[in-house]
């Protein structure tokens, strides 16, 4: 028997204080045996699997350019937002993020999404 009035589980996992997350200004989180890298740029906070879905090296050891999240490994570079790969049409998986107000920063586990590639807006 399930009790019925019980709050579902929250999706929402802590990654840290806030001040602390801007200072590191990326952060790995470990989920059962998945990492997410919460990337701190320019006043905004992103989320995106931490393997690259290429060959499996870790973006947190990339750098941020031109508001894309650029892999170690090959170079391919991931827009910080949506998660998408313009030269190879790819897309990494992305979360949502969020600050409580207490300061604290957390990921929706239950948001990982893939995005679809960009619809081209007409000249
Ligand atoms: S492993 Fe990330 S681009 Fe190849």
């Amino acid at each position: 028997m399930t009790d019925e009035t019980a709050a579902p589980a929250s999706t929402w996992h802590d990654v840290g204080d806030l001040s602390e997350v801007e200072r590191r200004r990326r952060t790995v989180v470990s989920v059962g045996d998945d990492e997410i890298v919460v990337v701190a740029h320019e006043g905004r906070l992103f989320a995106l699997d931490n393997v690259c879905i290429h060959r499996q090296r870790e973006l947190n050891k990339g750098v941020v350019l031109r508001d894309r999240l650029v892999c170690p490994g090959h170079q391919w570079a991931f827009a910080l937002d949506t998660g998408w790969e313009a030269t190879k049409q790819q897309c990494q998986p992305v979360y949502s993020v969020r600050v409580t107000d207490a300061g604290r920063v957390e990921v929706d586990l239950a948001s990982r999404r893939i995005n679809p590639a960009p619809v081209e807006q007409p000249q």
